[in-house]
């Protein structure tokens, strides 16, 4: 039998294993040495993604080449596209949501993917690029069987960012503001070493198997409230504040203290290693509250809504928002539809699991912990 795992419950500080990727640290957020709050002011995500998948910052030519190989792969499988459109009464119905489709329709690319079986690190550097570039298509083309219009065909001339609004809003293109803002929540939500979902692609990597597969666990995982969800249950939590102050029920304040009261877990607060603040919550925060008032002045209350909590969060519970509260504002100023924040998240960390798969690949070990056995001692099944 092993030891106790008490203090180890959650893997909470447990090292386990090395990366060269990133490092989270209450210090600093750093991908590949360059700290977030640079990365997010400085570069964009195309950038940031070969920063990630290749290992360095692209210089002007590397940059070219890759935004166009990424242009050119914005587009789907008609196999894809019909598995989509096929999930228009499951999404109506609200039995799959935009995540579960995104996760069946990442396995299905697999499944078509030439190079699907391979974990050459050059064939595994392909397939990487050519998820991220049609893992926004998926997300935009889900949108628009919800919202019953014709599939939006991608704009090879737009950004990263801006082609994955411009689809998601059925076509009305993205403003420059409104482009660099989601460039940058896709730089923040990029990496974050051994998160949840990251954890969970290096443990199926570990088995020598698939990308897809690995990216398709991935998924699973970062869809839980706890980890990737979060910014969806943050923005629900900030409605259901603001129909309990329009209602005249009382103040943020009031639906805090009767949160504290029935133990609740605030969706978009805490993080397992920032305890004294989220690098990236103060970056989205500013740039989200300036788009807001500037364009949506109606949707500003749920920022102070946001921030009336904080407030009262830090004073009494030590706890801060992690970067999920400010990208749930952000996006609902924008019009994005709740359901579709964590997919964007993917739209992201695609690029950190990525790279971690091929981390992975290139030094494999298999991941096989052991656990502290808590049940019934040997008996004899006879009696
Ligand atoms: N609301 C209320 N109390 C909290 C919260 C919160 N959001 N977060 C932590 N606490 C309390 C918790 O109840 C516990 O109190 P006590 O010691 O009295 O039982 C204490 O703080 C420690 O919390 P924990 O859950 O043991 O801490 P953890 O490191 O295991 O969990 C966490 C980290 C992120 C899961 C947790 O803070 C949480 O559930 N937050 C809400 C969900 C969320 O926002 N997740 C997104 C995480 S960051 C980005 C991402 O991955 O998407």
């Amino acid at each position: 039998m092993s030891t106790t795992t008490a203090n180890t419950a959650g893997l909470a500080g447990v090292v386990a294993g090395d990366t060269e990727i990133c490092s989270v640290e209450q210090g600093g957020l750093l991908y590949r040495g360059y700290e977030i709050a640079d990365l997010a002011q400085n570069a964009n995500f195309e950038q940031v993604s070969y920063l990630l998948l290749v290992g360095h910052k692209p210089n002007d030519a590397e940059l070219k080449a890759f935004t166009e190989e990424l242009a050119a792969e914005r587009h789907l499988p008609e196999l894809v596209d019909n598995y989509i459109l096929s999930m228009k009464e499951p999404l109506a119905a609200g039995t799959a949501a935009p995540m579960d489709v995104l996760r069946s329709a990442v396995s299905i690319l697999g499944n078509l993917d030439p190079e699907a079986q391979s974990i050459d690190p050059d064939a595994e550097l392909r397939k990487s690029k050519r998820l991220l570039a049609k893992i926004p298509v998926i997300i935009g083309h889900c949108q628009n069987v919800i919202d019953g219009v014709d599939l939006v065909k991608p704009d090879p001339t737009e950004s990263h960012a801006g082609s994955l609004l411009t689809m998601i809003r059925g076509g009305k293109k993205a403003t420059p503001e409104e482009e660099r803002i989601v460039d940058v929540s896709l730089i923040l939500y990029a990496e974050h070493d051994y998160n949840a979902s990251t954890f969970t692609s290096r443990v199926i990597a570990g088995t020598l198997s698939d990308l897809h597969g690995a990216v398709t666990g991935a998924i699973a995982a970062l869809k839980g409230p706890l980890h990737g969800g979060a910014n969806e249950a943050a923005m629900e939590m900030l409605k259901e504040v603001d129909e309990f102050v329009s209602a005249g029920k009382g103040s943020v304040e009031d639906w805090l203290r009767d949160a504290f009261v029935q133990k609740k877990k605030l969706m978009g607060f805490g993080h397992r290693v920032y305890k004294n603040g989220d690098h990236r919550a103060g970056i989205l925060h500013e740039l989200g509250r300036a788009y807001t008032e500037k364009n949506h002045a109606d949707k500003l209350k749920h920022f102070e809504h946001g921030e009336a909590m904080m407030k009262i969060m830090a004073e009494e519970k030590t706890i801060f928002p992690n970067v999920d509260v400010p990208c749930g504002m952000t996006y609902y100023a924008m019009g994005i539809p709740v359901p579709q924040y964590t997919p964007i998240f993917v739209a992201a960390r695609i690029t950190g699991w990525a790279a971690h798969v091929m981390e992975q690949h290139a030094n494999n070990r298999l991941i096989r912990p052991v656990s502290n056995y808590t049940g019934p001692a040997q008996r004899s099944w006879n009696g």
